[in-house]
C-alpha cells in the first residue's frame, strides 16, 4: 500500500506548536506505537547531562506520552503533523545502578512517529535511533569498543510482566558480586518497564543476549577515549539477529582512515569477505565470534551468513573543528528497501548526511531540493555510491527521498570535542516511499542557507526573482554594495560575518550573525524579497504589540455600497476575514473591488491604489494603480464579465523596516448608460487627464484595507538555521514559538498495533 505523504511546505523551522500537558490525559483506545529506551551512563552526572528525546510526526498529529516508572516521569506532548517535539529527561533518569532498575523510558504515541535519543552533555554526546517495540527481538549480540573503560550495554523490557534475559558473556561481566567470564551465562529477570545496565573494562563484543520475549538492547561506552580524544560517551540501539544482513557498503565518514569496524556473527562457518580498492581480506567467523579492523578505505563487506557490522568513528582528524570526539553507529545492510527518511540535525554541530545506495545518479531530494544544490562529495565502489552532504550548522527536521532506488543513511555532527552519529535503513518496518510529486528540476521552491564557519551562503531560486520581476543585481545585503551573483538555477549571495552590514549579537554564550537579503525595486526602498539570515540558534521569542487601526473597507454611497476585499487565492473564493492578514513575501495578494448593488448597469473603476506602511500620512508610498493605470509590473488584472467588479493580484512587497502594508484606494462608480464615462476610459495617460474631470461618474469612494503583515519572507529550510529567522518574523507577528528540536527517525507503517500484541510471532 502506498502511503501518500505530503512533504511539509516549510521543511524546516516550521512553527512547532507544542503543548505540554503535565497532567494525566485520557488515553484513546486506538492503535499505538511504542518505544522503549534507556539513558545509559554518561561520563558526567550533572545538570547539563540530559537525555533528549525527539519525537517526529508524519502526516498525522500525535499525542505522545513519555513515561518512566521510578523515579517517576510523565509528560504528554501534542505534536502537529509533520512536526517534532523535544522531551528532555535530566540526569536522575540516567542508569547508574548495577542492578535492575525501573528507569526504562517508555514512549507511547497514538499514531506513527519516529523517536531519536541524544545522550548529551557539553563535551560528550552521541545519538541513536529508537526502534518501536514491533522491531525488537529476542536474540542480540553486543558490540563495544576495544579500548578505554566502562564498555556498557543495557537490556530493557517494555510491557511484558516478566522477561527472563540470558547473558552469555564475551569478555567479563560482574553481576551480583559474581564475575562471569567468556562463555559463561547468567540470567536476569526484568519486570514491566525495567532495565539493567552492565559495565566492564573488557571488550564485551559478541556477548549474546537472549530473552523469553522481545527486549530492547543498547550498546556503547560510558567513557571511550579514542586515538587522540578524551572521555566520550558512545550510544546505539542494536538490531536483533533476525534483522542482520550479508552485504554492506562501508564508506569512511569525512575521509577518515583510522575509524574502526566490528563484525559479529551469530552462525557457524560464516565467511566474511572485505574488499577494498587497496586490499581485500577474508575472515572465518563462528557463532558468537567477532572481528575488528581499521577502516582505512571504503570497502564492501560480503558474508555467507547474516552478520552485524558496527562503525566506531574515532579518529581525531582536524577539519571544521580542531578536535572532535567519537561516536558509535550500526552499519545498515546495503540491501535496504527504504526510499524515504526523515532525520534531524542540531545546530551546535557541523552536520553531515551520508547516503549509500546503488542508485546510479543523485536523483535524491533533500528537503525538496535536488542533491546537487548542496555541498556534496561523491564516492563510488563496485556499484555502490556514497554522497556525503555538508549540512552546515543546520537545525531541525530534514527529509531525504529517492523516487526509485532504496538507500541507507548516516546522520552525524561534529563539534568542538563533541560529536554524535546514527544510521538508518536497517529497519524492517517502514512506509512505502511516499508519492511525493517530484519538484520540477528547475524551480526549487525555497532558498537554502548554509551557515559555514566564516560566513553564510544563500541560494535563492532564480524563479523567485523573476516572479518578483527583479534582476540579479537587485538582490543585495544590508550593505547594498554586497550583491548577488548567478549560480545555475540559483542566485547566490555570499554573506560574510564581518562586513556587508552583518551584525554580531552575543547572547547567552552564543553568537548570532545576522544580515538580510533584499530584492529591491530599483531606485526605490521597496523590497519584493526580504530574507532575514541568521546563523546560530536562539531560544527566546519576542512578543510584539498587536494593534489594529481602523480601515474603511466598505463605503456606503446611498443606495449602494462599495467594498475592497482581500481573498486568499486568485479564485476569489476565500474571503480574508481576519486582520492583520499574514502573507509571505513571495506570495501574491488578491484584491477585489465591488459595487454592491443589484443594479447590473453599474460600473466600477479603481482609479488609484497606493500602498503605505501605515494608514495615516506616510512618507513611503508605493502606487499600484494611478490614474486608472497599472503602475506595478506584477499587477495582474483579472477579467470579469460583471462590470461591478474589478479584481487584481500582485506580488507582495514590503517597505524597508516596516512589517505591515496598508492599501488605500480610490474607486469610481459609473452608470453604463452614461458611457463613454470615466469608468469606460480606464487608464488615462497624462495627456488626457484634464478631460477626465468632465466625464460623468456617479460617485467615488476612498477605501482602505489592512494591515497586511509580511511574514516569513522565505519558507524555512533545514539549512537555514531557520529557527532564528523564523523567530525574527514570529516576533513581529506576536506569536509565541515554542521551539522543540528535532530528531527523526523511522517511520513505520502499520495497519493495527496494540500494546498487547504478541510480539514473539
Ligand atoms: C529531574 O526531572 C524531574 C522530572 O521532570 C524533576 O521532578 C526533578 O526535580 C529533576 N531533578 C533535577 C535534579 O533537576
Ligand atoms: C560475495 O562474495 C562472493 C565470494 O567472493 C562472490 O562470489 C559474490 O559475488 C559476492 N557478492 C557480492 C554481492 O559482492
Ligand atoms: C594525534 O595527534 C597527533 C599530534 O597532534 C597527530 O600527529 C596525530 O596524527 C593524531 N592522531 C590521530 C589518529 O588523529
Ligand atoms: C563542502 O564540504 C567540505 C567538507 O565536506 C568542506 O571542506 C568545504 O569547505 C565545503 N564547501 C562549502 C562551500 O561549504
Ligand atoms: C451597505 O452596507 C451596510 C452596512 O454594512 C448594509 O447595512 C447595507 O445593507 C448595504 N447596502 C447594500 C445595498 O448592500
Ligand atoms: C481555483 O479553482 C479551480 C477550479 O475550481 C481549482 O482547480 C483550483 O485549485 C483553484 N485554485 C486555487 C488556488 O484555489
Ligand atoms: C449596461 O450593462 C448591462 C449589464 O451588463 C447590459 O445589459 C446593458 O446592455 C449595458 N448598457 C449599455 C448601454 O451598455
Amino acid at each position: 500500500m502506498v502511503r501518500i505523504m505530503k512533504l511539509p511546505e516549510e521543511t524546516m523551522g516550521r512553527r512547532l506548536s507544542i503543548w505540554l500537558i503535565l497532567m494525566g490525559i485520557c488515553v484513546t483506545g486506538q492503535a499505538q506505537i511504542s518505544f522503549i529506551t534507556a539513558f545509559m551512563e554518561n561520563p558526567s552526572v550533572s545538570p547539563s547531562t540530559t537525555f533528549q528525546l525527539y519525537l517526529v510526526t508524519y502526516d498525522k498529529e500525535a499525542t505522545v506520552k513519555v513515561m518512566v516508572s521510578q523515579p517517576q516521569f510523565m509528560e504528554t506532548v501534542f505534536i502537529e503533523k509533520d512536526s517534532s517535539a523535544l522531551v528532555t529527561l535530566n540526569y536522575t533518569y540516567m542508569i547508574t545502578e548495577k542492578q535492575v532498575t525501573s528507569k526504562a523510558i517508555l514512549v507511547e504515541s497514538n499514531v506513527d512517529i519516529s523517536v531519536f535519543a541524544f545522550s548529551t552533555e557539553p563535551t560528550s554526546a552521541d545519538a541513536m535511533s529508537c526502534l518501536p517495540l514491533e522491531n525488537l527481538g529476542t536474540e542480540y549480540y553486543i558490540s563495544t569498543s576495544g579500548s578505554g573503560t566502562n564498555k556498557q550495554f543495557a537490556v530493557a523490557n517494555s510491557l511484558k510482566e516478566r522477561v527472563v534475559v540470558i547473558v552469555t558473556v564475551s569478555g567479563s561481566i560482574t553481576y551480583n558480586g559474581v564475575q562471569y567470564r567468556k562463555g559463561q551465562s547468567f540470567s536476569v529477570s526484568l519486570g514491566y518497564q525495567q532495565v539493567i545496565q552492565f559495565q566492564s573494562s573488557e571488550d564485551l563484543t559478541a556477548t549474546r543476549i537472549s530473552a523469553t520475549a522481545p527486549v530492547a538492547v543498547f550498546s556503547g561506552q560510558k567513557c571511550f577515549a579514542g586515538v587522540n580524544t578524551s572521555c566520550d560517551t558512545l550510544v546505539e540501539q542494536l538490531y536483533p539477529v533476525q534483522y542482520w544482513g550479508d552485504l554492506f557498503a562501508v564508506f569512511p565518514l569525512l575521509d577518515h582512515t583510522l575509524d574502526s569496524i566490528n563484525i559479529v556473527s551469530a552462525n557457524p562457518d560464516t565467511v566474511v569477505t572485505i574488499g577494498g580498492q587497496l586490499q581485500s581480506k577474508q575472515y572465518n567467523l563462528q557463532e558468537g565470534s567477532s572481528t575488528r579492523f581499521p577502516l582505512s578505505e571504503m570497502v564492501i563487506i560480503n558474508s555467507s551468513q547474516p552478520i552485524m557490522v558496527t562503525y566506531l568513528f574515532q579518529e581525531a582528524k582536524p577539519s571544521l573543528v580542531a578536535s572532535y570526539d567519537p561516536f558509535f553507529t550500526t552499519v545498515p545492510p546495503s540491501l535496504a528497501t527504504r526510499k524515504f527518511y526523515k532525520f534531524i540535525t542540531q545546530n551546535t554541530y557541523y552536520n553531515f548526511l551520508l547516503i549509500v545506495s546503488q542508485a546510479p545518479s543523485p536523483e535524491f531530494y533533500l528537503d525538496q531540493h535536488k542533491l546537487n544544490v548542496y555541498n556534496v562529495s561523491i564516492k563510488e565502489l563496485n556499484g555502490f555510491n556514497a554522497w556525503e552532504v555538508s549540512l552546515g550548522k543546520s537545525d531541525g527536521q530534514h527529509e531525504i527521498y529517492h523516487q526509485s532506488m532504496p538507500f541507507t543513511i548516516y546522520v552525524y555532527g561534529i563539534g568542538s570535542h563533541v560529536s554524535y552519529g546514527y544510521s538508518m535503513g536497517q529497519e524492517t518496518i517502514y512506509p512505502d516511499a511516499p508519492s511525493i510529486p517530484t519538484p520540477p528540476e528547475n524551480s526549487p521552491s525555497q532558498g537554502i542557507l548554509h551557515c559555514l564557519s566564516h560566513g553564510a551562503e544563500y541560494h535563492l531560486p532564480k524563479h523567485l526573482l523573476s516572479e518578483a520581476n527583479l534582476d540579479v543585481l537587485d538582490v543585495h545585503l544590508e550593505d547594498p554594495q554586497c550583491q548577488a551573483e548567478l549560480d545555475g538555477d540559483f542566485v547566490l549571495i555570499k554573506i560574510p560575518f564581518t562586513g556587508c552590514g552583518s551584525n554580531v549579537l552575543d547572547e547567552d554564550d552564543k553568537t548570532y550573525y545576522m544580515n538580510t537579503i533584499y530584492g529591491t525595486i530599483p531606485g526605490t526602498s521597496v523590497h519584493r524579497i526580504e530574507i532575514p539570515v541568521r546563523c546560530e540558534m536562539e531560544t527566546k521569542e519576542t512578543l510584539d504589540f498587536n494593534f489594529q487601526p481602523k480601515v474603511t473597507d466598505v463605503v456606503s454611497l446611498g443606495h449602494y455600497n462599495v467594498s475592497l476585499k482581500l481573498y486568499e487565492t486568485e479564485n476569489f473564493t476565500d474571503l480574508v476575514t481576519t486582520y492583520p492578514h499574514k502573507v509571505n513575501l513571495h506570495d501574491s495578494l488578491h484584491v477585489e473591488f465591488k459595487v454592491e448593488s443589484d443594479d447590473a448597469n453599474l460600473q466600477i473603476l479603481v482609479e488609484k491604489c497606493k500602498a503605505s506602511p501605515s494608514l495615516g500620512e506616510s512618507e513611503q508610498i508605493y502606487y499600484l494603480i494611478q490614474h486608472g493605470c497599472s503602475k506595478d509590473s506584477t499587477l495582474q488584472i483579472h477579467l470579469v464579465t460583471d462590470q461591478r467588479l474589478q479584481r487584481f493580484s500582485f506580488h507582495v512587497f514590503r517597505f524597508d523596516k516596516f512589517p505591515e502594508v496598508y492599501l488605500s484606494c480610490n474607486v469610481i462608480v459609473c452608470h453604463n448608460g452614461t458611457s463613454p464615462n470615466r469608468c469606460t476610459q480606464g487608464c488615462l495617460s497624462s495627456r488626457h487627464r484634464r478631460d477626465a474631470r468632465s466625464l460623468k461618474e456617479l460617485g467615488s469612494a476612498r477605501l482602505s484595507q489592512g494591515p497586511i503583515r509580511i511574514t516569513a519572507s522565505q519558507p524555512q529550510n533545514p539549512h537555514t538555521v531557520p529557527l532564528s529567522a523564523l523567530v525574527v518574523v514570529i516576533g513581529v507577528l506576536g506569536l509565541v514559538s515554542v521551539f522543540g528540536l528535532v530528531l527523526q527517525k523511522y517511520h513505520y507503517k502499520r495497519q493495527e498495533y496494540t500494546l498487547l500484541q504478541n510480539m514473539s510471532h
